[in-house]
């Protein structure tokens, strides 16, 4: 049976680096992959770090074809939604997450990841992350409330053992940039009814009174009468004027996280996330997020 990468489930790190990396036309994939595969975390328990890694998955499955879920895609295209609203799409090849207790020791071992591929990869992106009063995310919420218990989180996020790709997950990263002038020029009441839960105790509305436009409404996804999840783990991002939200969410299938995303964009019916007037998404990728089994496969390991 094949094990996730475990920093997708190390809830507790106060301190994140994502790095976002493109190659160029003609990259020999798996070499690239092989050298990945071979940055390591620190070999100590104590202060120690976890690395995600994540593949376009166009250029995973040019490497792991069997190992790759069917029809997955990279966010190549910008999602077009209602009245001219769309959402950008900034595809890159290799998404790395480095998380741990404190910066210093994140920000040495990403120097050293950048370090390890300049020969080979260019940075696109970079953002650090940060915890806001524990699990608030900057408009003031709680973020993370109805994502699943850690028990059952890799079976929401992560691909059925048999299945192309086992034990491996569909990361839908972006970055969003809150206008939080105009977010805190709206009284608490109106910010909950953007939401659909409570501010001070993340309450969700109940039914009859949640608006149809609200976060909650917009994400919530059924399919064959089950409500579809996913795993969240956003962060925090930016300085005092310019900041907003690092989406880091997790699924066993790319479907969930398309519809959710098409949902906010009102591509699907119409109707618009009502967060969406208030935070703008500046990034869009989706990465593959292969199981450790499938990474060692690449390892020249002892
Ligand atoms: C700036 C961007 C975003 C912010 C600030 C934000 C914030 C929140 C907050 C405060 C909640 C309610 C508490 C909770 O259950 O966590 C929530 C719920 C949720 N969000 Fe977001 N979110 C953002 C973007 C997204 C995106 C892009 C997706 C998916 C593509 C998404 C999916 C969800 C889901 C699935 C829920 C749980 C809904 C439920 O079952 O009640 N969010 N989000």
């Amino acid at each position: 049976m094949a094990t996730p990468q475990t920093g997708i489930f190390a809830l507790g790190d106060a301190a994140h680096i994502y790095l976002e990396f493109s190659v160029p036309p003609g990259t020999d994939a798996e070499r690239f992959v092989r050298e990945v595969v071979s940055i390591h975390e620190p070999r100590t328990t104590v202060g120690g770090v976890n690395i995600v890694i994540g593949f376009r998955p166009e250029l995973w499955r040019s490497v792991a074809p069997n190992d790759t879920p069917e029809k997955l895609t990279g966010f190549n295209e910008p999602l077009a939604g209602s009245a001219g609203y769309s959402m950008p799409a900034t595809q890159a090849d290799l998404w790395l997450w480095i998380a741990g207790a404190s910066y210093d020791v994140v920000f040495d071992l990403a120097r050293d990841a950048v370090a390890k591929l300049a020969p080979y990869a260019k940075i696109e992106r970079e953002l650090d992350g940060w915890s806001y009063r524990h699990s608030r995310d900057l408009t003031g919420f709680e973020d993370g409330t109805e994502n699943p218990a850690l028990m059952i989180a890799p079976s929401v996020a992560t691909i059925p053992d048999g299945e192309p790709g086992a034990a491996g997950t569909v990361l839908l990263y972006q970055q969003w940039q809150h206008q939080t002038s105009e977010w805190e020029a709206l009284p608490d009441d109106a910010q909950e009814r953007v939401m659909g839960r409570t501010k001070a105790d993340s309450t969700e509305f109940a039914e009859d009174v949640m608006p149809a436009d609200s976060h909650v409404s917009r994400t919530t996804v059924d399919e064959d009468g089950e409500e579809r999840k996913i795993f969240r783990r956003n962060t925090a991002y930016g300085n005092v004027t310019t900041h907003g939200t690092v989406f880091v969410g997790f699924s066993a299938d790319q479907q969930r996280l398309d519809r959710m995303l098409r949902r906010m964009a009102g591509a699907e019916d119409g109707l618009r996330d009502a967060l969406t007037r208030y935070t703008t998404p500046l990034t869009g990728a989706y990465y593959f997020v292969p199981s450790l089994q499938a990474l060692q496969r690449f390892a020249n390991v002892e």
